[in-house]
């Protein structure tokens, strides 16, 4: 006779998961005022997170910091201190774009970007670990343009740094049992790609396997699983979100060409 029981079929380690993986975590999420971050806020919130969302905006709902000050994070690592003791997890999330050009970018584009990409994730690592145990876990959040050769020369050069931080982040964090991960999202639906002239959205959906455009609930699933102890034994990846735009290494338009 069938099983009716919902899932009843399935061996019981396949079963779907009761929302609550991140009970009692406290996790802190930078950029987290609109965007992936703010979606992130609330995913992690629903998985049982004590998420401290955080924005240099100062947006509703969100703590005040700016990532790239080190008193904002000498202040946060306190208040966390003394309220919950210790931190299970980091989304360094926050990031901006600079659409210049190599012929046009300036040193102070560069160097502000990099600011807020890659040494507000450092600066989150240095503030928040001395508050992590063994079991924590960091997710930074990285870029395709971190896997190609994307034209704003400043964010691209920041989010391959990053990478590059992730990495040495993993390897020295892992004696001491934390974990760290970076994650590439393609082509997301937030501010920060509908500031983006229209061909930009066009070239990235033709260049996308899955012939679309991402959301930012494509991008929770995953933060939600790195932080979790179901990735217990996974540091050092590079994960890309981007429906297959960085797999195919530049040959989807030659099977375009060659289909058409
Ligand atoms: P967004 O522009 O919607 O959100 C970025 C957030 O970061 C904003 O709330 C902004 O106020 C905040 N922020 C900027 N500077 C900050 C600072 N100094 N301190 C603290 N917060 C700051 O952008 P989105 O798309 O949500 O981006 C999130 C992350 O995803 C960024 O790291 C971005 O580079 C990355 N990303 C986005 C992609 C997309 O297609 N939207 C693609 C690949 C990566």
């Amino acid at each position: 006779m069938t099983d009716l029981r919902p899932w009843g079929h399935l061996p019981a380690r396949a079963k779907p998961r009761a929302r609550g993986r991140l009970l009692g975590k406290v996790v802190v999420v930078t950029g987290a005022a609109g965007g992936q971050g703010a979606a992130e806020a609330e995913a992690l919130t629903r998985e049982g997170a004590r998420v401290i969302a955080t924005d240099v905006t100062g947006a509703s709902g969100c703590r005040r910091l700016d990532v790239t000050s080190v008193e904002d994070w000498t202040e946060l690592a306190a208040e966390l201190r003394q309220a919950y003791g210790q931190v299970h997890g980091l989304v360094n999330n926050a990031g901006v774009t600079w659409r210049a050009r190599i012929d046009d970018v300036r040193p102070e584009d560069l160097a502000r970007v990099h600011a807020v990409n890659v040494t507000g994730p450092l600066l989150g690592i240095q503030y928040l670990v001395p508050l992590m145990r063994p079991g924590a876990s960091i997710v930074n959040v990285g870029s395709s343009a971190a896997l190609t050769a994307h034209y704003p020369v400043a964010y691209t050069a920041s989010k391959w740094a990053l990478r590059g931080l992730s990495r040495t982040a993993a390897m020295e964090l892992g004696p001491r049992g934390i974990r760290v991960n970076i994650i590439h999202p393609g082509f997301i639906e937030t501010d920060m790609t509908a500031s983006a002239a229209p061909a930009f959205r066009e070239a990235n959906v033709r260049g996308t396997p899955l012939g679309r455009t991402g959301t930012v609930d494509e991008i929770t699933p995953l933060v939600s699983f790195l932080l979790s102890d179901e990735a217990s034994f996974i540091t050092g990846a590079e994960i890309p979100v981007d429906g297959g735009l960085t797999a195919h290494g530049g040959a989807k338009p030659i099977s375009d060409a060659l289909n058409a």
